[in-house]
């Protein structure tokens, strides 16, 4: 039987995802939404006429889902295949990343004014962070229908006067909340730490906090693909992350498997933004940052684009977590630096490679370099006696200063012929 889910961007509705009865799927835009030319969902799938076939069209709607294990304990949790993208849609893809939702073929966009979301006193907001173990997202409750990506369990949540609440029916929400992750000691303090961090030395990092439910850790941080109007509406701007704008499966995601590194990054970037050149030298200073700071996990849908205007720009940074400090996690690369993915082994000539030939790029890149090798470990020291006073501590914040001050040497070091 062919399925049909009306897709809408904003609160117009750009057109129709379909699944064909041999599971393939396919997207057209609406004939209205193209005579009035509206913006596309995605750069992979501009504006026209004709159909979109399941190659480009599956990146992008099942990049939207959670990946590998959450995806599978959520399908798992509904009774349906993890490789079902349509029919997990179908269920929790109301509320995204970004400003599309997925609704049944010929419902109506659900007003954001009915339905107030739930309050959640402590009580219940642990028992909700226990359940999403077994179910990600909260898949199939009673009204939640929203959809993150990523391998970690979350859960978007509605935050007003200090009061976290549920949405329901696909309403927005204004923060995404992580949950410690079990087996990784620290990591709640982890992320805190490597976002404030990162804000500290002037890149562009929503705001996050540490919270707690019932003995439960986890991290609250602002949704920067959400603003808070003053009447109190919340409006969404639109993303997508950089798998889906380059139509690559999730599954796919690690350079060594297949998926984005570093110059297609760069040249996604070059041809979309508004602002290449100044967007290209954040997302240089981007990875330069998760180096320093011990993330190898910077993989392509750890970036995104995001929509002001109809002409995307970098999104913020997201998702950083020192993953050096777990000796168990890979060390190696998620996108690799002129080739070398192992961090000890990286030498000045493999970080010219993220710039262009020249020698005034090269110069500008070495003193970014040294720059913020300098100013990581002092900002880290500050920033740990801030959140030393905000009661947010852990032992893992040591092992992570370590990390830092012995990634800023090596940096130092290989850059020292500069001086
Ligand atoms: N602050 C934010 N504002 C808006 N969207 C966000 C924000 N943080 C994350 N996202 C979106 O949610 C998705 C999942 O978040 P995140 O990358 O933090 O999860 P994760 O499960 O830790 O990922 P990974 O599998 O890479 O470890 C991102 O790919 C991005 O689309
Ligand atoms: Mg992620």
């Amino acid at each position: 039987m062919t399925r049909t889910l009306d897709a809408y961007l904003h609160d117009r509705k750009a057109g129709q995802l379909v699944q064909s009865e041999n599971g393939q799927l396919a997207f057209t835009y609406d004939v209205d939404y193209v005579a009035e030319s509206g913006p596309p969902i995605s750069v992979s799938m501009p504006l026209r006429q004709e159909i979109y076939d399941d190659g480009t069209v599956r990146p992008y709607f099942s990049g939207l889902l959670p990946d590998e294990r959450a995806r599978s304990r959520l399908a798992a949790a509904l009774g349906i295949s993890p490789g079902n993208a349509f029919g997990l849609l179908e269920i929790i893809g109301g509320e995204c990343a970004g400003a599309l939702s997925l609704i049944p073929e010929g419902a109506d966009l659900p007003d954001p004014s009915s339905d107030e979301p739930e309050p959640l006193d402590e009580g219940r907001l642990a028992r909700l962070l226990a359940t999403l173990r077994v179910r990600p997202l909260l898949g199939g409750e009673e009204g939640v229908r929203l959809s993150l990506a990523g391998s970690q369990d979350k859960l978007a949540v509605r935050v007003a006067d200090g009061m976290i609440a549920l949405p329901r029916n696909g309403h927005p929400t204004t923060h995404i909340l992580k949950p410690f992750i079990a087996g990784l000691e620290g990591t709640v303090e982890n992320e805190v730490f490597c976002m404030r961090l990162a804000a500290r030395m002037r890149l562009d990092a929503p705001a996050v906090t540490k919270a707690t439910a019932g003995g439960i850790d986890f991290i609250l941080v602002e949704r920067y693909d959400r603003l808070q109007e003053k009447d109190g509406v919340i409006r969404k701007l639109h993303q997508e992350d950089f798998c889906q704008a380059l139509a690559i499966p999730p599954e796919l995601k690690y350079e060594d498997e297949g998926g984005p590194g570093i110059a297609r990054c760069q040249n996604l970037i070059q041809r979309h933004t508004a602002r290449p050149a100044a967007d290209r030298l954040v997302f240089q200073k981007m990875l330069i940052f998760h180096y320093l700071v011990g993330n190898a996990d910077a993989h392509a849908k750890n970036c995104s684009l995001l929509y002001r205007s109809p002409t995307p720009e970098l999104a913020p940074l997201y998702d950083v977590v020192c993953t050096a400090a777990y000796p168990h996690l890979s060390r190696n690369l998620a996108m690799k630096i002129g080739g070398r993915a192992v961090p000890d082994t990286l030498q000045l000539e493999h970080w010219h490679t993220i710039v262009l030939p020249t020698p005034p790029a090269r110069r500008m890149l070495s003193a970014t370099l040294r720059h913020m090798a300098q100013a990581i470990g002092p900002e880290a020291d500050r920033l740990l006696e801030e959140m030393d006073a905000e009661g947010i501590h852990h032992p893992i914040l040591k092992i992570i200063r370590r990390i830092i001050a012995t990634r800023a040497s090596h940096v130092m070091r290989v850059t020292e012929k500069m001086e």
